[in-house]
């Protein structure tokens, strides 16, 4: 049973990641809201620009020097009374399975689109796992400052595109140079933009009206008037009501204008946020729900980032908090090794560096040094408890290569490196039905993470590699494991490859081909996550 302070101090605590495609916004959104936090203090410190200064979000400097970042990280900020985590899931070049994982360990998520493009491809991709794990989504729609596609037809997209309900909170006025400002249906206001220079960097002046305000009518002309009402009427009338049972189990996503850029619409959307957001909810473990509060310390690990200091060869565990107060005095237990330990120095991310904490609080991301023990996916408790998180699924790489040892004599090294590797979870191995590991097919993510394995392989394990790229981009975990697969229709052009605990899988070059399968074999269930 927690006391005060610690219920206080978990009650307080939102965690969410924020996803989106490259360039629609998200580092600046997040940049906005460490400036409300106080947590920075000027813009442009979250990302510098190509190599001039690093993201303040940017676990590994060394990596980052060797053009092989892999990382994605935590933000935590104070604002009105909560402390916030960000988690942050790398896109562009970064993106891999770790982006992925990242959102098994947040609470809800903020997707930012681009006014001008509505969902994109990466935002598909992260979105299907929010998805999986029914947390609230919810939507920012940014850079109205720019020229932006129909506000409904934005809306149509979300809802066609990912599948979900949206109900939008505010309706902006005009887009581009006749942005005009926002209005927020439950106040009845609009907040007007004006978009000002100040030194270089944009900002918008804001004024709030009541819809009915004479001024208003002259500020936003005639025409952009008549429409917002007709909107606001079309809305009313036609739209979802805001109900917060579906926003929580992500069934229907708020949506939010904005202009992250000149910081409009970001505090109305804070605002908000917080009012519709949960503090950390119970997880599910083997021993039934764990309660973020009434129970003690437990963890597990989401992510485990190797070599942040080559020269050490040291391990990062990144692990989340579902329950209790972590004190970094106290022993905790690891279930899987049934190992009691100490994690030793433990950190979070405070906007701008990496510090050594004493105590974190259910809700917080922690990474620790980790002596080689721990796997993604593993459970921390106190010592006495011994129960086990779900697990957290392997997701579908989308590139895949052939790997060609160069030097045979280092067979040995070859498949210790590779194994270990993949234990960490950047690549998956495969292996064809016909060869044993002398043919083994990687998979990734994000392709950056087959330059990554060839470092790896030639600096820590002093294995020459080749990468023979394959023409498929979509695997699929058989549904039932003892599918005898070589009997399945239709199989010209599919790759059948097995993966190390030798569940069967089927690699195709297009989506068509997947829906020709599952036509003409009737019953198969072919997955895009494999359940650990
Ligand atoms: P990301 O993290 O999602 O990849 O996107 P990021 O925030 O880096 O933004 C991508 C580009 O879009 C940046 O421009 C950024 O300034 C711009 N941007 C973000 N929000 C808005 C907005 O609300 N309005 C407008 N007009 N632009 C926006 P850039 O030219 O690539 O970089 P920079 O030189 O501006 O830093």
């Amino acid at each position: 049973m927690a006391n005060n302070t610690i219920t206080n101090e978990i009650e307080k605590r939102r965690t969410f990641a924020i996803i989106s495609h490259p360039d629609a916004g998200k580092t600046t959104l997040t940049e906005k809201f460490l400036l409300y936090g106080g947590a920075i203090n000027t813009a442009g410190s979250v990302k510098g620009k190509a190599n001039s200064k690093y993201a303040v979000s940017d676990w590994m400097e060394i990596e980052k020097e060797r053009g092989i970042s892999v990382t994605s990280s935590v933000l935590q900020f104070d604002y009105n009374g909560f402390c916030i985590n960000i988690l942050d899931t790398p896109g562009h070049q970064d993106f891999s399975e770790d982006t992925y994982r990242t959102l098994m360990a947040a609470d809800s998520a903020v997707m930012v689109i681009d006014a001008s493009k509505g969902v994109e491809a990466q935002t598909i991709k992260l979105f299907k796992v929010c998805v999986m794990r029914h947390i609230p989504i919810f939507t920012f729609i940014n850079k109205m400052d720019r020229d932006a596609r129909d506000s409904f037809e934005l809306l149509d997209d979300i809802e066609s595109v990912l599948g979900i309900r949206t109900c939008p909170v505010n309706w902006p006025i005009g887009s581009g140079k006749s942005f005009k400002g926002i209005y927020d249906r439950k106040a009845k206001t609009v907040r007007t933009f004006e978009s000002v220079s100040t030194g270089g960097s944009k900002s918008a002046a804001e004024t709030d009206f009541n819809i009915e305000d004479s001024e208003l009518k002259e500020l936003v002309t005639d025409d952009l008037y008549n429409q917002l009402v007709e909107e606001i009427g079309l809305l009313d009338g036609a739209s979802d009501p805001l109900d917060l049972e579906l926003v929580q189990k992500g069934e229907l996503s708020p949506v939010f204008f904005g202009s992250a850029l000149t910081t409009f619409g970001v505090e109305t959307f804070l605002k908000y946020f917080l009012e519709m957001t949960t503090s950390p909810l119970p997880r599910l473990s083997n021993e039934g729900i764990i309660d973020p509060v009434e129970n003690d310390f437990s963890a597990f690990v989401f992510k485990i980032q190797a070599n942040m200091n080559k020269s050490h060869r040291d391990r990062i565990a990144f692990m989340r908090i579902c329950s209790g107060k972590f004190n970094a005095e106290k022993e905790v237990f690891h279930v899987q090794s049934g190992r009691k330990l100490k994690l030793s120095q433990p950190q979070q991310i405070m906007a701008q560096d990496r510090q050594v904490i004493q105590e974190a609080y259910a809700g917080d991301v922690i990474g620790v040094f980790d002596p080689g023990i721990f796997s993604i996916g593993d459970t921390l408790t106190l010592p006495g408890n011994k129960f086990e998180y779900e697990g957290i699924p392997t997701f579908a790489p989308e590139h895949f290569c052939r790997v060609v040892q160069l030097n045979s004599m280092k067979r040995k090294q070859f498949v210790k490196g590779i194994t270990q590797i993949a234990q960490e979870g950047a690549i998956q191995i495969f292996q064809e039905y016909s060869a044993g590991m002398s043919e083994i097919i990687v998979g990734v993510v994000g392709v950056l993470q087959f330059d990554v394995l060839k470092y790896r392989l030639e600096n820590e394990y002093g294995c020459e590699i080749r990468l023979e790229s394959l023409p498929y981009g979509y695997i699929r975990w058989v549904g039932d494991p003892s599918t005898d697969v070589t009997k399945l229709k239709r199989l010209n052009n599919v790759k059948t490859v097995k993966d190390m605990k030798g569940n069967p899988l089927l690699l195709f070059v297009n989506d068509w081909m997947i829906r020709m399968v599952l036509e003409d074999n009737e019953g198969l269930e072919l997955l895009e996550f494999k359940k650990n």
